[in-house]
């Protein structure tokens, strides 16, 4: 059974110049990536992730003036997004000159998701390159998002294996933020991310803004990041302490908030330093996943703009106590 393997960044180009996939690393997380104008290398992402072909992918760019190359209609908040945040991992939506971009990127929509990444061997990379690359998460649909080049590995072997450019551990650790703005006068946060809402709106405070209906109602949205034992999450420490008092399975304990009370082994507690928790999260989850206990049980981050990220990954993730 072939397995994925490591590349050098020669190989890498040369690999993707010829139309094959190449697992990149970016800021936030590892991607799938392919040439965003070879037919027939996108439908190869579709197939190894096992993603629908409706699901619209990101286009990564190597500079952010090559945005209008691919995007009408761009806001000028948007530019002023931008001009502070690219590269860097936010992702934004547009109207897509519809020309420019295959349908089989946008998923057969009339807008475009665009980020331009900031890690530095996959700068070097798109520089080189004369086309631009999509690149999904690197992993297979609805599962955990990889952070290390072993976690792609692991994930993609035999008819699936995938070569990858390792890159190291990524430094953010959890997917770029992102917004819709094919709005003149107002934006709409489709996925919190890497860039937190704060820092958004204090670059752009005259523009309003709107939470998708999906983010802001959890429990309707789709099953998402899903490690392979049962995640099941709490609202407080108590409820979950409770819920531990009668359970006769074995579990793993992720947690937010140190508790000097309560062993938490086995277990790993989140620094409350945003930055760090968010670099650790699928990391975590991947370890919690290894150690083949029943269940893993989550306290949810506090109910703030500065966690949305991470609580909004961990109800796609798993399921409620009650
Ligand atoms: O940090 C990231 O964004 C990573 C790294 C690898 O760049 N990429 C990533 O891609 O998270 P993916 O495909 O796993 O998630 C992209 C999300 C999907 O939920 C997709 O539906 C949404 O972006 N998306 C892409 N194009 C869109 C569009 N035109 N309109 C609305 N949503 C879009
Ligand atoms: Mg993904």
């Amino acid at each position: 059974m072939s397995k994925s393997h490591i590349v050098s960044l020669n190989k890498a180009i040369e690999l993707l110049i010829q139309g094959e996939i190449v697992a990149i690393p970016t800021e936030t997380v590892y991607g799938l990536a392919a040439n965003a104008e070879n037919e027939n290398a996108i439908r190869q992402v579709f197939r190894t992730k096992g993603r629908p072909l409706n699901h619209p992918l990101i286009l990564h760019i190597a500079d952010k003036n090559q945005v209008s190359n691919y995007a009408l209609d761009i806001p000028d908040y948007a530019w002023e997004l931008i001009n502070q945040f690219w590269p860097g991992p936010l992702t934004l939506v547009f109207n897509a000159k519809k020309d420019k971009s295959l349908d089989l990127v946008r998923g057969g929509h009339d807008t475009i998701a665009i980020r331009c990444p900031k890690h530095p061997l996959t700068q070097e990379l798109l520089s080189t390159l004369n086309f631009p690359l999509v690149a999904p998460s690197a992993n297979p649909y609805e599962k955990i998002s990889p952070t290390t080049a072993q976690h792609v590995c692991e994930a993609f072997s035999g008819a699936n294996a995938v070569a990858v450019l390792d890159g190291g551990r990524c430094d953010m650790g959890i997917e770029s933020t992102i917004i819709d703005v094919t709005h003149q006068n107002y934006y709409v946060i489709l996925r919190h991310g890497m860039v937190a809402l704060a820092d958004i709106c204090a670059v752009i405070p005259n523009a309003p803004y709107q939470e998708n209906s999906d983010t802001a109602a959890p429990g309707k949205a789709l099953k998402h990041y899903q490690p392979k034992t049962e995640l099941i999450y709490f609202s407080s420490q108590q409820l979950l302490l409770d819920y531990v008092k009668q359970l006769t399975d074995s579990y793993y304990w992720l947690s937010f908030k140190d508790n000097k009370e309560h062993s938490i082994q086995p277990g790993f507690i989140f620094s409350n330093n945003r930055d760090d928790a968010f670099r650790e999260f699928y990391y975590q989850l991947r370890e919690a996943d290894k150690h083949n206990v029943s269940k893993i049980l989550i306290d949810l981050p506090p109910d703030s703009l500065q966690w949305q990220a991470i609580r909004e990954r961990i109800f796609k993730a798993g399921r409620t106590s009650s």
